[in-house]
Parts: structure tokens; sequence; C-alpha cells
């Protein structure tokens, strides 16, 4: 067999990396690549690189369906820096009747006599280098010269110039340039906007404990336990679900915020600021409790990520098709560890960490069930939340 090894923090992954490995593929005639996710690189800067489980998700989804793509994961488990001579030793004793070939960007091959024992890496493979738009092309046939001089392996230019995108040029315009999204596969855009990935709105444990302060003011007692119970079942839920788990903290903290002000404070909040009140919010006011809870938080909290907005504006009722955040405070809110009447709640809980959609499908039938001996204090959105994901189930 002939296997490449397309090596990369992949943060994240796009078009031009996809496009470069099945260049590499068609051109060196190889059976399979590996998108080899690097872990701790020795090389380079790791402040923005986002969580190595939402990296491998990522390229998961961008090959899913790629004859000829596979994914590689074993250096995001490795403990300390991730050494490729270390990989390629292993590579070489997995794969001893193979040749492998380890495809790299052209700044890479530039920079590879510096690696850690190059002589090792290229003892087991050949480097095959992709080019970018832009490149000098003499400087990068010189290495060549230079590293077929140095090594045992062989060294080639793979013939396709990959345009300029840089995953930090990404990274930087995902959330300003709707352009971006034709620079990856949907499913990646996707992801990033689901789990809130490469955004600006990044709290702290500093954010979290200046919120505990105020829960503790605004809060009864009760209320303020539970709450400290779903900010932190929402910090693990995030930690499980690739969440950034402190925005989801966060989040957890203020999802009650509105709960101990009376009725007509909250009617008030709505009908001066334009938050529509439905005839059922009229009559139970506390259910406005998610919508006011939302305007506070971004009003009185500082609080500018829309997402954890969201999440507490619907945390109550739910909502078809809600975001990754949405599920996992209405999850907490039900599941927290203060809470014990409700019905096989051990069973919800287990499933919250292992399937989050039907965890949240099993809390609505739940609520449904419930408030059916209470025909008119259901809320309309409740029930289409319950159908939609009864709906998604079924599919
Ligand atoms: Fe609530
Ligand atoms: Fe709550």
């Amino acid at each position: 067999m002939r296997i490449g090894i397309y090596g990369g923090t992949f943060n994240p992954i796009h078009n031009t990396h996809i496009e470069i490995a099945q260049a590499a593929k068609r051109q060196f005639d190889l059976d399979i690549v590996y998108f080899l996710i690097s872990g701790t690189p020795p090389h380079k800067d790791t402040s923005e690189t986002v969580a190595d489980l939402c990296r491998y998700d990522m390229v998961r989804l961008a090959i899913e369906g790629i004859d000829g793509l596979e994914l590689d994961d074993r250096e995001i488990y490795r403990a300390g820096k991730s050494y490729s001579y270390i990989t390629f030793t292993e590579l070489h004793q997995e794969h001893p009747d193979d040749e492998l070939f380890f495809i790299m960007g052209s700044d890479s091959l530039i920079n590879f006599k510096n690696w850690v024992k190059p002589e090792i890496i290229s003892q087991y493979c050949n480097v095959l280098a992709a080019p970018r738009a832009g490149d000098d092309m003499d400087k990068i046939e010189q290495s060549i010269h230079e590293c077929k001089n140095i090594f045992d392996g062989d060294f080639f230019l793979i013939d396709y110039i990959a345009n300029d995108i840089a995953s930090s040029s990404i990274r930087n315009k995902i959330r300003i340039n709707p352009d971006i999204k034709n620079q990856m596969p949907e499913a990646v855009f996707n992801y990033i906007i689901e789990h809130n990935l490469y955004t600006q709105d990044s709290y702290t444990m500093e954010d979290v404990m200046r919120l505990d302060d105020e829960m503790k003011k605004e809060l009864k007692v009760s209320r303020y336990v539970h709450t400290i119970g779903v900010a932190q079942t929402a910090y693990s839920l995030a930690i499980r679900w690739n969440y950034p788990a402190i925005n989801a903290m966060v989040a957890g903290m203020l999802h009650d915020c509105a709960k101990c002000i009376s009725d007509e404070k909250r009617i008030s909040v709505c009908e001066k600021n334009n938050i529509p009140i439905t005839d059922i919010e009229y009559k139970y006011p506390h259910l406005l409790h998610g919508k006011v809870g939302a305007y506070y938080a971004k009003e009185k909290y500082d609080i500018k990520d829309n997402q954890i907005a969201h999440a507490i504006e619907v945390h109550t009722t739910g909502c078809p098709n809600m975001s990754l955040l949405d599920k996992i405070i209405f999850v907490a809110d039900y599941i927290e560890p203060g809470r014990d009447k409700q019905p096989r709640l051990d069973i919800i809980r287990s499933v919250a960490y292992s399937d989050l959609d039907l965890c949240v499908y099993m809390i609505l039938e739940d609520s449904v069930n419930y408030l059916n001996s209470n025909p008119d204090m259901v809320d309309p959105t409740t029930i289409d939340t319950f159908n939609y994901y009864r709906k998604l189930l079924n599919k």
C-alpha cells in the first residue's frame, strides 16, 4: 500500500486541505490519505487552537463520504508535545511493508531541517510538499534539493498550487464575512457556529464569580442553590458535547436571573422594551422569566454573546431546532443535582451524556404529560418543541 499522512492542526480544516490531500493522492497514486490531527505541536503557538476534539470532529465532518480520506487521531491522545518522528516511528512499525508519504505545506518543508529528528522522519517516509499561490518556487525547489542531499527519504513537490486561504484568516473573519462559508464544507461551517468556535465572546471563571456574587444577592436561597447546580451541570454537559464550557456556565448562572422578581415587573420590562408577550404569558407571567432573563443578561449583566441570551430565553419551553447551548441549558435545568421530583430522572441524567436530542425529547415528553393535567397552562411552544423532537427522532 501507498499511504499518505497529512499532518496539521486543521484549526479549522478548509477546502484547500481537502484539495491538497486529493491532489497528492492522484499524483502519487496513494491508496489512502490519513489526516493526522496534531495535538500540541512543538513549533506552533497554540493559543488560538480550539479543543482537540473539536478539530477532530471538524475533520471527520469534512472528509465524511470522500473515498480514500481517513482520520488519524493518535497525536491528540498522546501525552506531551506531538513530535512527528515519534508518530512516523509508530507508523513504520504498524506498516512495515507499506510506503509512507508525509504531506505538508511548503512552509513546513522549508523549515523541515529544523524539526526535531528530521532524519528519523525521512528514514520512514517520503515528503510531499504542497505549494501555495504566491510562494517563491525557487526557494521551495532549493529546499527540496537541500533536503534530498541531507536526508535518506525522497522529497517531491505536489503538482497543485493550493489557493492561498489560511486557517488564521478564516478564524478572524468567520463572524464578519459570510463568503468564508464557501471556503469550507458546509458541515464544518455549521459545526463552528453551533459550537461557538473562534468567537470574540469568550468568558473566564472571573466572569462566573462576578455573576455568582450578583445571583447571591438577586435570588432566594433555594433558587440560588438551584442556579449553582445548573451552572455546574451545564459545565459538565458542555465538556461532554464540546461546547465552550465557561460560556455554558455563564448561561447556567444567569438562566433564572429574572425568576425572583414580581409578575408586574416582568410584564413592565417586556412592555417597555418591546418584548412580545403571548396570551399564555399574560395569564402566567412567571413564564416570562426566560425572555426577561435574556434581556437582563445583556443589559444588566453585560453579556454580549447571543447564544447565551437565546439559551436563557428558551430554557423553560425549549424551541424547535434548539442550538447546542439551548439544549445544554434546557437539560441542565431539569437534571441538576438538586432536582428529585421528576420521573425517571436517573435514566434522563444518563441519556444527557449519551444522546442529547433524545434527552431533550424525554424531558419534553415528561413535561407535556405533567402539563396535560393542567391543560390551560401548556405553553404552545412546549408542544411545538415536543413535536419537532418527536419527528426528529422518528427520522
Ligand atoms: Fe427557569
Ligand atoms: Fe431553573
